[in-house]
């Protein structure tokens, strides 16, 4: 039996990809442990978007040296962002990395290079294993080569399809690898995480994912939907559809968009939600607003609609293609077409030729929207991009700063926004239990409720009953 872990860095792309191998792996014959050292092939699934999850990566790696000293045959891949434009660097650098296999190549190839993997291992293992026998057994007896090994082994034992060179299903594993796999994880509720397109062509000009994953590439709507309604049969409770610009998605067969995959989803039986990450502003269209009004059962009132920045100067210097003036107008349309809505954002402090004022003009925005949610980062130049000749003038103690500060006003703005949901009662879908004993649900528009229950209740859509608020958790009790 062949073990093998995954260290996942990055986004909800890198998780479903991440699951999607883990599936295939699986299906090989192996099995997922949960620590590095029972592992005789550790994959590593890395991100670029800002330097710090890369030095995460590359510190993680030294430490997957020591492992490998102890562990001849023990296999270490690495794949994803990281791997796409930094592959022939990081062969050069860490010898105990086996294979470096970047996010932008071809899939149907990672496959063949897995099955390769798992075999060599599987031969490694045998070897060393027979050695000790012969040693125990017989002194003077030499040990098989690995080509008698490979021999022995293909033709005798059980061993799993791709390892035996027999086909493995290639369309159905890549159909699976292509669109990722469940959010695993067996003590919480069933995740369903579908990748409904990879790669991006908007190069915003601080943004290295349009060089990590490659061009736009939308998933076959029928394939999408087969998954959707498997995964729904198998359980899963949410869906979430996942894309660097879902909202720009093209069925390649018969070009429907996005609101119509919305609708079609929507469509699938069963009791589930669904969400998606992210739409674009410059493709945001009323369509899809009035599809999740209509099925507002199954689409969640929950839109994450990323600003990025509140100063049109800087809007045009990172390469967004709208003005602050068509956000504002699409956050009244959401407004509009769905008043319950909550709307999560992402802004980046610091970007090149960032002023008070610019930052200020941010900060006024957030004052305007009151957004549920901001995900915040320091700019951070990356290799290829625009930005990175950009002149940056703006002290890192000023963009801590402005970072802090903007973080500290939007934890105010959370706390009452959250406020607001005291003595209401709210559908939630209860996700797992955590260390406090309490457990946590989340409402359709994304909230956090923590409750008290005796009940394994993962998985199970209840109401509760918000009695106070902080900040990040809601607290409620159980309506029956
Ligand atoms: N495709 C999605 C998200 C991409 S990455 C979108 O366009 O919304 C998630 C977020 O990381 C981005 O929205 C942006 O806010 C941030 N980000 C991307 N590149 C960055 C960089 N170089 N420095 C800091 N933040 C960055
Ligand atoms: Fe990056 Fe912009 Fe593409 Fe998002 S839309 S992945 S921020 S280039
Ligand atoms: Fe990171 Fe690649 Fe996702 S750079 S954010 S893992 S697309």
């Amino acid at each position: 039996m062949i073990n093998f872990f995954i260290k996942t860095y990055g986004c909800q792309a890198n998780v479903a990809d991440s699951q999607a191998i883990s599936n295939f792996l699986t299906n090989l014959g192996c099995k997922k442990v949960e620590i590095e050292q029972q592992a005789d092939l550790i994959l590593i699934n890395t991100c670029a978007i800002r330097a710090k999850a890369e030095q995460r990566f590359f510190s993680y790696l030294g430490v997957l040296a020591i492992i490998k000293k102890d562990k001849k045959h023990l296999k270490v891949g690495i794949i994803g962002c990281v791997a796409s434009y930094r592959q022939k660097e990081i062969r050069r650098r860490f010898d105990h990395v086996n294979f470096v296999f970047g996010a932008k190549e071809n899939l149907f190839e990672l496959q063949t290079l897995l099955s390769d993997f798992v075999l060599k291992i599987q031969m490694l293992k045998q070897f060393v294993s027979d050695q000790i026998q012969n040693s125990l057994v017989s002194f003077d007896k030499r040990p098989p080569s690995l080509k008698l090994l490979r021999t022995r082994r293909t033709s005798g034992e059980k061993l799993p399809n791709a390892v035996r060179g027999e086909p493995v299903e290639p369309y159905e594993q890549s159909k699976s690898l292509l669109l990722g796999g469940f959010k695993n994880n067996k003590k919480e509720f069933k995740q369903s995480y579908v990748n409904i397109m990879t790669g991006c062509n908007n190069y915003c000009s601080y943004c290295i994912v349009p060089f990590t994953r490659g061009r736009e590439k939308s998933y076959l709507l029928n394939l999408i939907l087969e998954r959707v309604k498997r995964d729904v049969q198998n359980g899963a409770k949410e869906v979430v559809l996942l894309g660097q610009n879902v909202n720009s998605y093209k069925d390649p067969q018969t070009g429907a968009n996005f609101a119509t995959l919305l609708k079609k989803v929507a469509q699938v039986d069963g009791e589930f939600w669904v969400r998606f990450v992210s739409p674009h502003p410059k493709d945001m269209t009323k369509d899809v607003l009035y599809v999740m009004s209509e099925n507002k059962e199954k689409l969640c009132g929950f839109i994450h609609h990323p600003l990025q920045s509140g100063s049109n100067k800087i809007l045009q210097a990172m390469n967004r293609t709208y003005t602050v003036e068509q956000y504002l107008e699409q956050i009244d349309w959401i407004r509009e077409i769905l008043p319950d809505a909550t709307i999560s954002t992402d802004i980046i402090v610091g970007f090149p030729g960032e002023t008070e004022k610019d930052y200020f003009e941010t900060r006024k925005v957030m004052e305007k929207v009151k957004f549920d949610n901001i995900f915040s980062f320091i700019y951070s130049p990356r290799k290829y991009t625009k930005a990175a000749t950009f002149k940056d003038d703006c002290s890192a103690k000023i963009k801590s700063e402005r970072l802090e500060a903007l973080q500290s006003r939007q934890v105010e703005i959370c706390y009452d926004l959250n406020n607001c949901h005291v003595d209401k009662i709210l559908k939630s879908l209860v996700e797992k239990r955590l260390a406090n004993g309490k457990l946590l649900a989340r409402t359709a528009g994304n909230h956090r409720v923590l409750f008290d229950s005796d009940e394994e209740k993962n998985g199970n859509f209840v109401n509760l009953k918000i009695e106070k608020s902080g900040a990040v958790n809601i607290f409620g009790y159980l309506i029956e």
